[in-house]
């Protein structure tokens, strides 16, 4: 989408544009066959996508960091949609530790697994390592749904190849993405505290989803998405 077509709203060839709600997309749909996670469901677009899945009748887990907040959120998406199929679980993007735990949680359920929307993010913070001592950014938005999304990629392929239903794994990145460092992806300085700009940070996680994306996407085309 371009900028113009951004800002105005303008529908694209798909009928919708960047005015169209998720209710107006995914009128008539029923998912009620799918399961999907949200990663950051708790609030902002996340809230709402995981709302508007539950309304269709997918089967979401919220994957929230607060756990507080997020049984929060099941509670709003519950107060209007009674039958709502809505699970919490705890995922702190920025620790590779988390991550393998919301996985093994995950897993515990049984579950199948159509949809992953790698939605959460922070923005613009200042220069802070993760646990792993990784730039908060970078950590959160692109290297914790990276690994999130190899470590369910599997169970993915699993599920599509037993229901013969695509699977889709979506990224959320950002127009930001084309403000980066000089260079794109600054991979020798990630860390550096001296050279850190809090938005080119942004949008160079931004720049990551979207490279992480057209990349498991020509993977998964090559070998077939229930390849290996
Ligand atoms: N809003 C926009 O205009 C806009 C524009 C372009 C792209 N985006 C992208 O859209 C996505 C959602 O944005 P938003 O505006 O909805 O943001 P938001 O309201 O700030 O929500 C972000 C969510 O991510 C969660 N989160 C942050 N760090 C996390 C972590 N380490 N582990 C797990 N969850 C974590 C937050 O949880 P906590 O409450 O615990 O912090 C929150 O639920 C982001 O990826 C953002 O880059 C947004």
């Amino acid at each position: 989408m371009g900028i113009f077509a951004l800002v105005t709203g303008r529908p694209g060839p798909s009928g919708f544009g960047s005015a169209s709600t998720a209710e107006q997309v995914t009128d008539g749909v029923d998912a009620s066959n799918l399961t999907a996670i949200v990663t950051g469901g708790a609030s902002g677009i996340g809230l709402e996508t995981a709302r508007v899945l539950a309304l269709r009748k997918a089967h979401v887990i919220i994957a929230a960091r607060n756990i507080e907040a997020a049984k929060e959120a099941k509670q709003l998406i519950l107060k209007d949609n009674r039958s709502a199929r809505v699970d919490v679980l705890t995922l702190d993007l920025c620790s590779i530790k988390s991550v393998g735990a919301f996985v093994d949680s995950f897993n515990a359920l049984g579950l199948p697994l159509n949809l992953l929307i790698n939605n959460a993010g922070v923005m613009f913070c200042p220069h802070q390592l993760s646990e792993d001592g990784i730039e908060l950014q970078f950590a959160t938005n692109h290297l914790g749904h990276f690994l999130l999304t190899n470590l369910l990629l599997e169970k993915m392929k699993n599920t599509a190849r037993t229901t013969g239903v695509e699977g889709r794994i979506v990224n959320l990145s950002s127009i930001a993405h084309v403000h980066t460092y000089k260079d794109g992806i600054d991979f020798d300085k990630i860390n550096d505290r001296i050279s850190y700009n809090d938005k080119r940070a942004y949008g160079q996680s931004k720049l990551a989803n979207i490279l992480h994306a057209n990349e498991l996407s020509r993977r998964l085309q090559v070998h077939g998405s229930c390849g290996r």
